[in-house]
């Protein structure tokens, strides 16, 4: 079974996890290759020439393959974003595992559910599918972003509220903070996206910018005395969760993390 990825410039990180994964399992025959790709409509009519099992796909192709898709799951529709493509029968079904990702990477340390009060920072592409999976929890969820019109924009689509200007100042009434802005990237603002003061022994913080791991806000909330989820951790459980669409087989996810780690120099455990 060949799998693979479609991306503007392959990295391999998810290549790393992948074959970490198969190797792990003993699955022989199973090959991940990433693909760049150079005109997206002939890749995919490729994917069904050629059989592939299935695909992770990046931005900006999460949207543009959409129309090349036999079926979407009912997640990757209300977010209108796939990042997983599976040929299941000769049908290409398009999945969302981001949001999966990111919850998985939360509740391997607490429960979310109705009186969890989530502020999540962003409003684009991200933001979207982890809000959506959110959603499916049924959290109180509070949105902040830089362009406020995008903020209320996306609550008013996740029924949540937008957060008042000071939750990012101070304290505000939450258990959980996620980063989905790009605000951490190294070459977009290696800076932070709340204001250190807005920080509280107790408050669970997940950062989704992995590059690099210890970002401004990993080392600041770290420091503040707060349990902290860098995002090596979504990556990796995005990952789990393609693994299972395309085998059918419960991910290692250890062996995936330890060749993570190799690829980006993750710290294995969340701290
Ligand atoms: P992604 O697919 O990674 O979500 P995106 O759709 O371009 O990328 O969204 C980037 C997010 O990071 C947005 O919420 C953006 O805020 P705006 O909607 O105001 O643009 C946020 N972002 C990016 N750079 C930022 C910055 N320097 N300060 C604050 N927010 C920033």
């Amino acid at each position: 079974m060949i799998c693979g990825s479609f991306s503007l410039h392959p990295v391999g990180t998810g290549a790393a996890m992948h074959r970490a994964g198969y190797e792990a399992l003993g699955l022989e025959g199973w090959h991940y290759e990433p693909f760049r790709v150079v005109d997206l409509a002939a890749s995919v009519a490729a994917m069904r020439a050629l059989g592939l099992r299935g695909v992770g796909v990046s931005m900006p192709f999460k949207i543009e393959i959409l129309p090349y898709l036999d079926e979407l799951d009912p997640v990757a529709r209300s977010i209108g974003a796939v990042n997983t493509v599976v040929q299941r029968d000769g049908r290409l079904v398009g999945h969302n595992t981001d949001w999966v990702g990111a919850l998985r990477a939360i509740e391997e340390l607490r429960p979310l559910d109705a009186s969890t009060r989530v502020l999540l920072l962003g409003a684009g592409g991200a933001a979207r599918a982890v809000g959506h999976g959110l959603r499916r929890r049924g959290v109180s969820l509070a949105l902040f972003n830089r362009d406020a019109e995008k903020a209320e924009g996306l609550a008013r689509e996740l029924g949540a509220a937008v957060a008042p200007p000071a939750h990012v100042q101070e304290p505000g009434p939450y258990e959980v903070l996620i980063n989905a802005t790009s605000v951490g990237m190294a070459e977009v603002d290696p800076g932070m996206p709340l204001a250190a003061s807005a920080l509280r022994p107790g408050l669970l913080v997940m950062d989704i910018v992995y590059k690099p791991i210890e970002t401004s806000l990993v080392q600041q909330a770290r420091a503040a005395g707060c349990t902290v989820i860098h995002g090596g951790r979504m990556l990796l459980h995005q990952a789990a969760a393609q693994f299972e669409l395309y085998t059918g087989r419960a991910a290692p996810l250890d062996a995936m993390d330890r060749a993570l780690q190799r690829a980006i120099g993750a710290p294995r455990e969340s701290t």
